[in-house]
Protein backbone atom coordinates (compact mmCIF):
# COMPACT_ATOMS: atom_id res chain seq x y z
CA UNK A 1 0.00 0.00 0.00
CA UNK A 2 1.37 3.46 -0.46
CA UNK A 3 0.67 6.77 0.59
CA UNK A 4 1.80 10.32 -0.08
CA UNK A 5 3.51 12.04 2.66
CA UNK A 6 3.16 16.37 3.05
CA UNK A 7 6.32 16.72 1.08
CA UNK A 8 4.85 14.60 -1.80
CA UNK A 9 7.49 11.57 -1.66
CA UNK A 10 5.89 7.96 -1.86
CA UNK A 11 5.94 5.54 0.94
CA UNK A 12 5.36 1.61 1.65
CA UNK A 13 3.19 1.19 4.64
CA UNK A 14 3.45 -2.50 5.66
CA UNK A 15 0.40 -4.11 6.28
CA UNK A 16 -0.08 -7.97 6.17
CA UNK A 17 -0.05 -9.99 3.20
CA UNK A 18 -0.92 -12.69 1.69
CA UNK A 19 -0.13 -14.71 -1.78
CA UNK A 20 -2.18 -17.39 -3.08
CA UNK A 21 0.54 -18.75 -4.71
CA UNK A 22 -0.07 -21.26 -8.03
CA UNK A 23 2.43 -23.94 -7.46
CA UNK A 24 1.69 -26.17 -10.95
CA UNK A 25 0.27 -29.61 -11.49
CA UNK A 26 2.56 -31.95 -9.94
CA UNK A 27 6.16 -30.77 -11.52
CA UNK A 28 8.74 -28.91 -9.19
CA UNK A 29 9.83 -27.25 -12.04
CA UNK A 30 6.70 -25.86 -12.97
CA UNK A 31 7.19 -23.25 -10.22
CA UNK A 32 7.94 -19.73 -11.55
CA UNK A 33 10.08 -17.17 -10.93
CA UNK A 34 7.28 -14.82 -9.90
CA UNK A 35 6.34 -17.86 -7.19
CA UNK A 36 9.68 -18.79 -5.58
CA UNK A 37 9.88 -14.49 -5.35
CA UNK A 38 6.67 -14.55 -3.15
CA UNK A 39 7.63 -17.82 -1.36
CA UNK A 40 10.79 -16.23 -0.30
CA UNK A 41 8.69 -13.18 1.62
CA UNK A 42 6.55 -15.29 3.19
CA UNK A 43 6.95 -15.96 7.21
CA UNK A 44 4.17 -18.36 7.42
CA UNK A 45 2.48 -21.23 4.80
CA UNK A 46 -0.62 -22.51 5.20
CA UNK A 47 -1.42 -25.81 4.43
CA UNK A 48 -4.72 -27.32 4.22
CA UNK A 49 -4.70 -30.88 5.27
CA UNK A 50 -8.14 -32.91 3.38
CA UNK A 51 -7.45 -36.02 5.24
CA UNK A 52 -6.67 -37.82 2.16
CA UNK A 53 -4.01 -40.09 1.52
CA UNK A 54 -1.98 -38.08 -1.42
CA UNK A 55 0.95 -38.16 0.73
CA UNK A 56 2.50 -37.50 -2.63
CA UNK A 57 0.51 -34.21 -3.25
CA UNK A 58 1.97 -33.04 0.46
CA UNK A 59 5.82 -34.04 -0.28
CA UNK A 60 5.73 -32.23 -3.44
CA UNK A 61 4.35 -29.03 -1.87
CA UNK A 62 6.91 -29.67 1.21
CA UNK A 63 9.85 -30.66 -2.02
CA UNK A 64 9.38 -27.24 -3.73
CA UNK A 65 9.70 -25.09 -0.41
CA UNK A 66 12.92 -26.57 0.61
CA UNK A 67 13.71 -25.96 -3.36
CA UNK A 68 13.14 -22.79 -3.77
CA UNK A 69 13.31 -21.20 -0.47
CA UNK A 70 16.63 -19.24 0.78
CA UNK A 71 15.70 -19.11 4.74
CA UNK A 72 14.40 -22.50 6.20
CA UNK A 73 13.41 -20.13 9.16
CA UNK A 74 9.50 -19.91 7.42
CA UNK A 75 6.71 -21.66 9.91
CA UNK A 76 3.79 -23.85 8.62
CA UNK A 77 0.50 -24.02 10.13
CA UNK A 78 -2.20 -26.73 9.22
CA UNK A 79 -5.92 -25.83 8.60
CA UNK A 80 -8.17 -28.89 8.71
CA UNK A 81 -10.41 -28.94 5.89
CA UNK A 82 -13.99 -29.16 6.93
CA UNK A 83 -16.22 -31.52 5.68
CA UNK A 84 -19.22 -31.12 3.21
CA UNK A 85 -22.56 -31.48 5.40
CA UNK A 86 -24.33 -34.11 3.33
CA UNK A 87 -27.61 -33.13 5.03
CA UNK A 88 -27.52 -30.01 2.83
CA UNK A 89 -29.87 -30.66 0.15
CA UNK A 90 -28.53 -28.37 -2.67
CA UNK A 91 -24.97 -29.21 -4.24
CA UNK A 92 -24.63 -25.17 -4.46
CA UNK A 93 -25.49 -24.51 -1.27
CA UNK A 94 -23.46 -27.75 0.19
CA UNK A 95 -20.35 -25.97 -1.27
CA UNK A 96 -21.06 -22.62 0.08
CA UNK A 97 -21.64 -23.21 3.40
CA UNK A 98 -18.07 -24.86 3.21
CA UNK A 99 -16.46 -22.11 1.64
CA UNK A 100 -17.78 -20.14 4.52
CA UNK A 101 -16.21 -22.84 7.23
CA UNK A 102 -13.33 -22.60 5.09
CA UNK A 103 -13.11 -18.66 5.36
CA UNK A 104 -13.64 -18.66 9.41
CA UNK A 105 -10.63 -21.19 9.37
CA UNK A 106 -8.50 -19.36 7.57
CA UNK A 107 -9.61 -16.05 9.43
CA UNK A 108 -8.36 -17.34 12.39
CA UNK A 109 -5.38 -19.11 11.09
CA UNK A 110 -3.82 -15.87 9.70
CA UNK A 111 -4.96 -13.61 12.87
CA UNK A 112 -3.49 -15.87 15.07
CA UNK A 113 0.01 -16.57 12.98
CA UNK A 114 0.30 -13.57 10.81
CA UNK A 115 1.65 -10.60 12.27
CA UNK A 116 0.46 -7.00 10.98
CA UNK A 117 3.59 -6.17 9.18
CA UNK A 118 4.24 -10.10 8.37
CA UNK A 119 3.53 -12.18 4.82
CA UNK A 120 1.92 -15.95 5.12
CA UNK A 121 0.82 -17.94 1.85
CA UNK A 122 -1.01 -20.43 0.27
CA UNK A 123 -0.07 -23.25 -2.44
CA UNK A 124 -2.34 -23.80 -4.62
CA UNK A 125 -2.05 -27.04 -6.84
CA UNK A 126 -2.21 -26.01 -10.28
CA UNK A 127 -3.63 -22.57 -11.17
CA UNK A 128 -6.17 -20.48 -8.43
CA UNK A 129 -8.22 -19.97 -11.36
CA UNK A 130 -9.53 -23.38 -12.40
CA UNK A 131 -11.38 -25.38 -9.74
CA UNK A 132 -10.04 -24.23 -6.61
CA UNK A 133 -11.60 -22.46 -3.93
CA UNK A 134 -9.13 -20.64 -2.50
CA UNK A 135 -9.62 -16.90 -3.98
CA UNK A 136 -13.45 -17.37 -3.20
CA UNK A 137 -12.76 -18.20 0.66
CA UNK A 138 -9.93 -14.98 0.80
CA UNK A 139 -12.90 -12.89 -0.86
CA UNK A 140 -15.60 -14.46 1.62
CA UNK A 141 -12.87 -13.56 4.10
CA UNK A 142 -12.96 -9.83 3.36
CA UNK A 143 -16.16 -9.42 3.31
CA UNK A 144 -16.73 -10.60 6.81
CA UNK A 145 -14.66 -7.74 7.51
CA UNK A 146 -12.70 -8.95 10.67
CA UNK A 147 -9.45 -9.37 9.45
CA UNK A 148 -7.52 -7.05 7.26
CA UNK A 149 -4.70 -7.88 4.69
CA UNK A 150 -3.84 -7.35 1.47
CA UNK A 151 -3.22 -9.92 -0.98
CA UNK A 152 -1.85 -11.33 -4.53
CA UNK A 153 -2.64 -14.27 -6.61
CA UNK A 154 0.69 -15.73 -8.42
CA UNK A 155 -0.42 -17.81 -11.49
CA UNK A 156 0.68 -21.34 -11.97
CA UNK A 157 1.10 -23.81 -14.49
CA UNK A 158 -2.36 -25.44 -15.11
CA UNK A 159 -3.05 -29.52 -15.51
CA UNK A 160 -4.63 -28.79 -18.23
CA UNK A 161 -1.60 -26.77 -19.91
CA UNK A 162 0.53 -30.04 -18.59
CA UNK A 163 -1.99 -32.30 -20.66
CA UNK A 164 -1.57 -30.51 -23.71
CA UNK A 165 2.20 -29.78 -23.60
CA UNK A 166 2.77 -33.61 -22.27
CA UNK A 167 0.72 -34.68 -25.65
CA UNK A 168 1.88 -31.98 -27.80
CA UNK A 169 -1.32 -30.29 -29.12
CA UNK A 170 -3.46 -27.31 -28.90
CA UNK A 171 -6.45 -27.82 -27.09
CA UNK A 172 -8.63 -25.98 -30.03
CA UNK A 173 -8.57 -26.97 -33.67
CA UNK A 174 -8.34 -23.96 -36.16
CA UNK A 175 -10.40 -20.58 -35.16
CA UNK A 176 -12.57 -23.51 -32.44
CA UNK A 177 -13.31 -23.45 -29.25
CA UNK A 178 -12.87 -25.37 -26.10
CA UNK A 179 -15.40 -25.96 -23.01
CA UNK A 180 -13.48 -26.80 -19.90
CA UNK A 181 -16.13 -28.38 -17.57
CA UNK A 182 -16.22 -31.53 -15.15
CA UNK A 183 -16.90 -35.16 -15.58
CA UNK A 184 -20.42 -34.66 -14.13
CA UNK A 185 -21.27 -32.07 -16.42
CA UNK A 186 -20.09 -33.88 -19.34
CA UNK A 187 -21.93 -37.03 -17.87
CA UNK A 188 -25.36 -35.03 -18.05
CA UNK A 189 -24.90 -34.75 -21.67
CA UNK A 190 -24.50 -30.38 -22.11
CA UNK A 191 -21.37 -30.46 -23.99
CA UNK A 192 -22.33 -33.03 -26.81
CA UNK A 193 -21.99 -30.65 -29.11
CA UNK A 194 -19.06 -29.43 -28.26
CA UNK A 195 -15.41 -29.06 -30.60
CA UNK A 196 -13.08 -29.61 -27.84
CA UNK A 197 -14.12 -30.27 -23.90
CA UNK A 198 -11.82 -30.60 -21.68
CA UNK A 199 -12.67 -32.51 -18.47
CA UNK A 200 -11.58 -32.70 -15.37
CA UNK A 201 -12.59 -34.28 -11.64
CA UNK A 202 -13.98 -37.11 -13.37
CA UNK A 203 -14.09 -40.08 -11.12
CA UNK A 204 -16.70 -41.68 -12.79
CA UNK A 205 -15.14 -41.99 -16.45
CA UNK A 206 -17.76 -40.08 -18.32
CA UNK A 207 -15.97 -40.47 -21.73
CA UNK A 208 -17.03 -43.94 -21.78
CA UNK A 209 -20.84 -42.72 -22.42
CA UNK A 210 -19.67 -39.70 -24.51
CA UNK A 211 -21.43 -40.18 -27.44
CA UNK A 212 -19.14 -39.58 -30.32
CA UNK A 213 -17.25 -42.98 -30.50
CA UNK A 214 -15.55 -41.13 -33.06
CA UNK A 215 -14.02 -38.71 -30.93
CA UNK A 216 -10.15 -38.53 -29.97
CA UNK A 217 -9.21 -38.47 -26.67
CA UNK A 218 -6.28 -37.38 -25.45
CA UNK A 219 -5.54 -38.20 -21.55
CA UNK A 220 -3.51 -38.42 -18.61
CA UNK A 221 -2.97 -39.34 -14.74
CA UNK A 222 -0.43 -37.72 -12.62
CA UNK A 223 0.56 -35.50 -15.64
CA UNK A 224 4.02 -34.19 -14.59
CA UNK A 225 4.90 -35.99 -12.02
CA UNK A 226 7.01 -39.28 -12.00
CA UNK A 227 4.10 -41.66 -12.05
CA UNK A 228 2.78 -39.81 -15.71
CA UNK A 229 0.24 -42.15 -17.69
CA UNK A 230 -0.63 -41.02 -21.21
CA UNK A 231 -2.71 -42.45 -23.14
CA UNK A 232 -4.55 -41.24 -26.64
CA UNK A 233 -6.57 -42.68 -29.68
CA UNK A 234 -10.22 -43.16 -30.72
CA UNK A 235 -12.44 -42.48 -28.08
CA UNK A 236 -14.29 -45.94 -29.04
CA UNK A 237 -11.64 -47.95 -29.13
CA UNK A 238 -9.74 -47.09 -25.98
CA UNK A 239 -12.08 -45.92 -24.06
CA UNK A 240 -12.29 -49.31 -21.97
CA UNK A 241 -8.30 -49.48 -21.28
CA UNK A 242 -7.94 -45.87 -20.30
CA UNK A 243 -10.66 -47.33 -17.66
CA UNK A 244 -8.95 -50.35 -16.89
CA UNK A 245 -5.46 -48.46 -16.42
CA UNK A 246 -7.01 -45.51 -14.26
CA UNK A 247 -8.36 -48.53 -11.66
CA UNK A 248 -5.24 -50.42 -11.48
CA UNK A 249 -3.23 -46.70 -11.19
CA UNK A 250 -5.49 -45.83 -8.33
CA UNK A 251 -4.98 -49.01 -6.80
CA UNK A 252 -1.18 -48.76 -6.96
CA UNK A 253 -0.63 -45.20 -5.71
CA UNK A 254 -4.23 -44.76 -3.66
CA UNK A 255 -5.08 -41.78 -5.21
CA UNK A 256 -5.49 -40.72 -9.07
CA UNK A 257 -6.10 -37.01 -10.49
CA UNK A 258 -6.89 -37.49 -14.34
CA UNK A 259 -7.76 -35.34 -16.72
CA UNK A 260 -8.40 -35.04 -20.70
CA UNK A 261 -9.69 -33.85 -23.81
CA UNK A 262 -12.40 -34.85 -26.32
CA UNK A 263 -11.92 -33.50 -29.26
CA UNK A 264 -15.31 -34.26 -31.93
CA UNK A 265 -14.66 -36.19 -34.98
CA UNK A 266 -15.48 -33.95 -37.69
C1 LIG B 1 -9.55 -29.49 -7.67
S1 LIG B 1 -9.01 -29.55 -9.33
C2 LIG B 1 -7.62 -28.50 -9.28
C3 LIG B 1 -7.15 -28.03 -10.63
C4 LIG B 1 -5.91 -27.17 -10.54
N1 LIG B 1 -6.20 -25.90 -9.89
C5 LIG B 1 -5.28 -26.91 -11.90
O1 LIG B 1 -4.96 -25.74 -12.19
O2 LIG B 1 -5.05 -27.86 -12.64
C6 LIG B 1 -8.32 -31.16 -9.37
C7 LIG B 1 -8.42 -31.78 -10.75
O3 LIG B 1 -7.37 -31.25 -11.56
C8 LIG B 1 -6.88 -32.24 -12.43
N2 LIG B 1 -5.45 -32.44 -12.14
C9 LIG B 1 -4.71 -31.69 -11.29
N3 LIG B 1 -3.43 -32.06 -11.34
C10 LIG B 1 -3.34 -33.06 -12.23
C11 LIG B 1 -2.28 -33.85 -12.74
N4 LIG B 1 -1.02 -33.69 -12.34
N5 LIG B 1 -2.56 -34.78 -13.69
C12 LIG B 1 -3.82 -34.95 -14.12
N6 LIG B 1 -4.86 -34.24 -13.68
C13 LIG B 1 -4.64 -33.30 -12.76
C14 LIG B 1 -7.73 -33.48 -12.20
O4 LIG B 1 -8.81 -33.45 -13.11
C15 LIG B 1 -8.20 -33.28 -10.79
O5 LIG B 1 -9.40 -34.00 -10.56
Amino acid sequence: MMYFDYIGETKDIEMRKLYIIGIGAGNPEHVTVQAIKAMNKADVFFLLNKGESKDDLVRLRKEICERYIDDPSYRTVEIADPVRDPATPSYTSRVEEWHERRAVLYEEAIAANVGEEECGAVLVWGDPMLYDSTIRVFDRMIARGNISFDYEVIPGITSVQALAAAHKIVLNGIGESVVVTTGRRLADGQFNSAENIVVMLDGSCSFKDFPDAESDIYWGAYVGTDKEILLTGKLGEIAEHIEVARNEARERNGWIMDVYLLRRSQ
